[in-house]
């Protein structure tokens, strides 16, 4: 079980000794000039193992940008050094000499400048995929907008999307999008806006919606934001009898780890996750009035059930259902057998999928199988007496979102797959689990874009949604 945490430390290790051998024989340093075809070996690995994670291997985030913090090669560097914490851009002070921060900001400026050479066009070229098992056609449900994050499938055979950038739209059968109104007021910043969308389980006769978003308000000045669940009923194309059943707390000043995803069970319990909001010290562990690095469990009214796990203990939220969590973005039942899963980023490395189970410690970030985006270790310990095992994890992360089980009616030799969208490496994970074991995987689609969503209609069939652009495909088997 140690061993893949064990290779990414001994390649830290290795790269460390580079730094250091680098440094004997290259004594003045400070700051190199930018040279044409320079040879950016060193930073070129750097980046792809620093930094395109998140900023895309092909350093796809900052191509077409609208630069924040300014793109001259000082600003790269400040913000390489400094970080933007509260933005989710990590400092890298602790990982890398000022020379080495020159040569990456000259090597980002030099590809951007160089974008349409290396940009490839690698999306693929038919609708049509062979997998192992079946052959797939991806029909295009609707494309538009930035980031579809969630969908869910109205009675008459429209779809209610959201789009992170804090819009509500219904999508018809033939394409045409109209905008939902009455949203609340939502941040669209980092990681955060409009996020899932879950109907009651008896929608046809009540029309109840809930809707997972970034709440926010000021503090001394200052934005502050949070994971909230709204309440509100459709009627037409507008929400009316709005409310907010749950809000968590406390409040945080970065833009990330929101969780929001948002499930009923077959107990007929809201399930819903809520992420740490990038500070581990403080909230996965903390029992004492926190809701962050959290799945709760709540009624369809947002009361809180009379058998919740931990109401004995008047310190805790009383919806907590499990902790130790740190980004989950997947949450599904098995249909087969009524268990809940769910996955949840690591930070480099140790992505997970666990089984959740109530009043479980899932460890964050006592145990993990990952460590700190700079490279520094954040924990040796990936096991520990009191803390959940994962079923499987990913190193390197694949950062996965969403999360369904395949129905092997339509998808012959999918049956119960679990199948999961990752952000990172733009394809759809094919996971066949045996007694609680991920026993295979496969990649589907590759290069189709940021899989952020994946779910199953009523009728049995897989949609996914990809990011930049945005688009809602569905998953078609054909012979
Ligand atoms: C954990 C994810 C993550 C990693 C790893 C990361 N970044 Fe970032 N970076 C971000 C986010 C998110 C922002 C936007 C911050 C904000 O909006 O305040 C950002 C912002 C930046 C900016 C400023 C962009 C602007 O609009 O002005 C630069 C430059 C940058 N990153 C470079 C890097 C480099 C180089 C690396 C690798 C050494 C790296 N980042 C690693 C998430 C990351």
């Amino acid at each position: 079980m140690l061993k893949p945490i064990i290779t990414v430390i001994s390649a830290v290790a290795i790269s460390a000794a580079l730094y250091q051998n680098q440094q004997e024989t290259k004594p003045t340093i400070t700051p190199i000039k930018l040279q044409e075809n320079k040879n950016f070996g060193q930073a070129a690995l750097h980046y792809k193992t620093y930094c395109g994670g998140c900023h895309g291997e092909n350093l796809n985030t900052f191509i077409d940008r609208k630069w924040k913090y300014g793109n001259t090669r000082a600003d790269i560097f400040k913000a390489i050094k400094n970080g933007y914490p509260d933005g989710g851009m990590p400092s890298f002070a602790a990982a890398f000499k000022d020379h080495e921060i020159y040569n990456l900001a000259d090597y980002i400026l030099d590809r951007l400048k160089n974008a349409d050479k290396y940009a490839v066009s690698t999306k693929p070229k038919s609708n049509v995929f062979k997998t192992e098992k079946l052959t797939i056609r991806l029909d295009t449900i609707y494309a538009g907008g930035q980031s579809p994050w969630a969908i869910a499938f109205l009675p008459d055979g429209d779809l209610l999307v959201t789009y992170k950038e804090a819009s509500l739209k219904r999508i018809s059968k033939n394409k045409i999008a109209t905008e939902i109104s009455g949203l609340p007021e939502i941040l669209s910043e980092g990681q955060g806006g409009l996020m899932d969308i879950l109907l009651h389980p008896e929608f046809e006769k009540n029309q109840t919606l809930y809707l997972s978003y970034n709440k926010f308000k000021k503090v001394d000045g200052k934005t502050v934001s949070t994971t909230a669940i709204m309440m509100a009923k459709l009627s037409g194309n507008q929400l009316t009898e709005q409310k907010d059943i749950f809000v968590a707390e406390p409040y945080q000043s970065t833009r990330r780890h929101y969780g929001a995803r948002m499930i009923f069970a077959n107990d007929g319990y809201l399930y819903f996750s809520v992420g740490e909001r990038g500070d581990h010290e403080k909230n996965p562990q903390s029992l004492d009035n926190n809701s962050l690095g959290k799945i709760h469990r709540i009624n369809a009214d947002g009361s809180i059930p009379k058998d919740n796990p931990f109401l004995s203990d008047k310190k805790v939220v009383p919806s907590t259902y499990s902790y130790g969590h740190r980004n989950p973005q997947g949450l599904a039942v098995n249909p087969k057998n009524g268990q809940i899963i769910s996955h949840e980023h690591g930070p480099r490395g140790g992505d997970e999928l666990n089984l959740i189970l109530p009043k479980k410690n899932y460890g964050w970030p006592v145990i993990s199988y990952g460590i700190n985006y700079n490279g520094t270790i954040l924990t040796n310990r990936t096991a520990k007496e009191g803390m959940e095992q994962p079923l499987h994890y990913w190193v390197p992360s694949i950062a996965p979102s969403g999360l369904a089980f395949a129905n092997g009616n339509i998808y012959k030799g999918w049956d119960n797959n679990v199948m999961i969208g990752s952000l990172k490496y733009s394809y759809l994970n094919r996971c066949e689990l045996v007694n609680n074991k991920v026993v295979k995987e496969e990649l589907l689609f590759q290069n189709i874009g940021r899989v952020r969503e994946v779910r199953t209609s009523p009728d049995g069939y897989l949609y996914m949604t990809v990011e930049n652009p945005g688009i809602i495909y569905k998953l078609v088997p054909v012979n």
